[in-house]
């Protein structure tokens, strides 16, 4: 049976506030092709970008320490494995072994001191600890 394809709601995911300019990453599990993965949104020059947190070139998480992507210089996103970088406000590599490609972007926004993401039929929410898949819509 295919998914839905219909916009799927905001759900919301961290205070705005606790995203500083070019700070540390809210990380939150999701749901990728049914399978678990882990997603980060973070604030560059004052907007915020999420991506599903995998490298391009292994698919391993990027983060050096838990929430933490971006270089030494607060200027790129950088994979702690091998040292690919890629341009926060688009996901595109810039350097390193990841290639053409871009990180796989996740749609949020910022109501007030919300921040909210926007599942898709790709990327949903991860199951509640203590429920299982089967037992969800
Ligand atoms: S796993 Fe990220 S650069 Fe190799």
């Amino acid at each position: 049976m295919r998914e839905p394809t219909a916009a799927q709601p905001p759900l919301p995911l961290c205070d705005s506030r606790s995203l500083e300019e070019r700070g540390k990453a809210h990380v939150w599990d999701v749901l990728e092709y049914g399978r678990p993965a882990r997603a980060f949104v973070l604030r560059f020059d004052g907007a915020l970008h999420a991506y599903i947190n995998r490298c391009l070139h292994v698919p391993t998480e990027l983060d050096w320490q838990p929430g933490e992507f971006l270089d030494s210089d607060r200027r790129f996103i950088l994979c702690s494995i091998h040292g690919a970088t890629y341009e926060p406000v688009d996901g595109r590599c810039v350097s390193g072994p990841c290639g053409r490609g871009k990180l796989k972007a996740i749609q949020v926004d910022e109501v007030g001191h919300q921040v909210h993401w926007y599942p898709s039929p790709d990327i949903r929410p991860a199951p509640e600890a203590g429920t299982s898949l089967a037992s969800r819509p």
